[in-house]
């Protein structure tokens, strides 16, 4: 069974994605066993508790600085005994230290096709924003294993999503999520959880 770590930030639909396809079975052997967020009002963390899953606010305040931070949060994921952390929507500075923690065990959803729109900066509707100035007709969504370039490591799953003529960045946003985040990032969990990748 594939113990998850799912580090949030924001409302939480991607968790909510997985959460949903435990539940129905489209993803089998694994279970999330710890939601963890930076920020305490994060819906995500409301998600959590509505489906009687152990979640924790670990605020930046109380360390002295990022590296004391993100030992810290390795150190619970460590105490959950997890095996794969998933950074779905974490707007927290990951450090070298932690990606080697948990070298080639730490997965991320980001909202275009890498290469495209990706990198220091690029994350939420800065990167929907970056599409429609560029005028691209194609986006979409990548899960990549992390490293310790920003957005820089192996691509595990992609898929494209249709830019369509008068998209704000919000609907192109909700698009990209609907249409791709929440099919890709579960599909990717059901894949390492049953060694298919
Ligand atoms: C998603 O757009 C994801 O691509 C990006 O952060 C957002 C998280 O949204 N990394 P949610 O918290 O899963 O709703």
């Amino acid at each position: 069974m594939l113990r998850i770590g799912v580090l949030v930030s924001g409302g939480g639909t991607n968790l909510q994605a997985i959460i949903n396809d435990i539940d129905s079975g489209k993803i089998s052997n694994a279970k999330i066993v710890t939601v963890i967020s930076n920020r305490s009002k994060a819906y995500a963390l409301e998600r959590a508790a509505k489906h009687s899953i152990n979640h924790k606010f670990i605020g930046r305040k109380k360390y002295a600085d990022n590296d004391a931070y993100n030992e810290a949060i390795a150190d619970y994921l460590d105490h959950m005994k997890v095996d794969l952390v998933v950074m779905a929507g974490f707007l927290v500075i990951i450090n070298n230290d932690f990606v080697k923690r948990f070298e080639g065990r730490i997965i991320n959803i980001h909202p275009s096709l890498i290469p495209a729109f990706s990198g220091d900066g690029m994350y939420g509707l800065h990167v929907h924003e970056a599409a429609l100035k560029r005028g691209v007709q194609i986006t979409g969504a990548t899960v990549h294993y992390v490293n310790e370039i920003t957005d820089g490591g192996p691509i595990i799953l992609q898929k494209a999503v249709s830019v369509l003529k008068d998209d704000t960045p919000e609907v192109l946003q909700a698009r990209v999520m609907h249409e791709a985040e929440w099919i890709i990032l579960p599909k990717a969990i059901n894949m390492i959880a049953n060694k298919s990748l």
